[in-house]
């Protein structure tokens, strides 16, 4: 298939007016993203964590299994925040006895926080996607005319209109705008009131050009529908896929999202970015997190050793408001499921 031009081109290659919502972190895999796009709707990775060699991979991976289009997504590069020694030691001391009751090490920062941005978006050039997702804040100069000039459609996160209004001026081909029910990271970079999705979808669609993917609390086809009506070109999803056969949500997050027994909180503790997820031990228990993606490094082991032990109090277990919606299926019933 070859790259569409504009983002109506691109939309009219789809079937269904579904997005997956790109799911850092483990959730989200290529047979997920795979069975979206081949549904027709557009299936994203989330490939924010990954090194070069594995986003090359996973890309690979997807392509394996559908020659339709889809997103990778990243994270906007940020200045990496200074961390004083004390702060350092404030927030090992707080995850201390959780790694005393697992026998794990002390916790210590490695030497490495982060990927290096350029390095992944080359990797991701290097065999180019239709489009390109991005949360967290504005490309670097020079990345929206490269992946331009490769064929791939840009779409950035916005949680006002001001940010919208400030990605229009960069020139993205489409905006997703996350109302403050969504599951997972706040995708923005400045003041973030936690605006309704429809109201917000409603605002933005008014106040800029762009085509708008409206993300946060879309459960049902009802909710997509009305996604739609207000203006949206295209529905946003991710924690209605977590409980997808595809998915890679570990057995001990799945039990805890079905059980709907926790409320969803935001919370800074895992990561050290604001993030919507169920209440677990740990987002009681840690009142000084380091900045991200400090925190985010610090608490992996934590939650490597929770994932392989089943302990979902370890876990970042990142859902929007409407989890209790979510249905155990695979992902093509859920994508019949979401199509108005
Ligand atoms: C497990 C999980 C991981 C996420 N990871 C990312 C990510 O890597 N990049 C991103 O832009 N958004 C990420 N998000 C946010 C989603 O893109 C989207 O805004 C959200 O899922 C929409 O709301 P909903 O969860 O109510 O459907 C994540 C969400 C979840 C639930």
């Amino acid at each position: 298939m070859n790259a569409p031009r504009s983002w109506p081109e691109f939309q009219a290659t789809l079937r269904v007016p579904l997005v997956l919502a790109p799911m850092a972190g483990g959730v989200g895999t290529p047979a997920l993203a795979a069975a979206v796009s081949e549904g027709g709707g557009l299936g994203s990775l989330g490939a924010a964590y990954l090194t070069p060699t594995q986003i090359r991979e996973t890309v690979a991976a997807v392509r394996a299994r559908t020659d339709r289009p889809f997103a990778v997504n990243l994270f906007a590069p940020q200045p990496l925040p200074s961390v004083t020694p004390q702060a350092i030691a404030a927030a090992c001391a707080e995850l201390a006895p959780f790694h005393a009751a697992l026998d794990l090490p002390a916790p210590t920062l490695p030497p490495q926080v982060h990927e290096d941005f350029g390095a992944q978006l080359h990797a991701v050039l290097s065999d180019p996607p239709a489009v390109f997702s991005f949360a967290f804040g504005r490309l670097p100069p020079g990345a929206l005319s490269t992946l331009h000039a490769a064929g791939v459609l840009v779409v950035g996160t916005a949680t006002s209109v001001a940010e919208a209004q400030l990605l229009a001026q960069d020139g993205v081909d489409a905006v997703t705008v996350q109302g403050g029910a969504a599951g997972g990271h706040r995708g923005g970079w400045q003041e973030d009131a936690l605006a309704g999705t429809l109201t917000l979808t409603r605002q933005v669609a008014q106040a800029t050009r762009l085509p708008v993917i409206a993300a946060g609390g879309l459960m049902t086809a009802g909710d997509v529908r009305a996604a739609l009506q207000a203006g949206a070109a295209l529905a946003a999803c991710g924690t209605a896929f977590l409980l997808a056969d595809e998915a890679g949500t570990p057995d001990a997050y799945r039990r805890a999202l079905q059980s709907g027994e926790r409320p969803t909180v935001l919370t800074r503790a895992y990561s050290g970015r604001t993030a919507r997820g169920l209440r677990t031990t740990l987002t009681g228990s840690v009142h000084s997190p380091l900045p991200f993606p400090w925190q985010n490094a610090l608490t992996r082991p934590l939650r490597a050793a929770g994932a392989q032990g089943g302990h979902a109090d370890l876990l970042s277990l990142w859902a929007g408001e409407g989890y209790r919606q979510a249905q155990a299926a695979s992902a093509a019933q859920i994508m019949a499921n979401l199509t108005p």
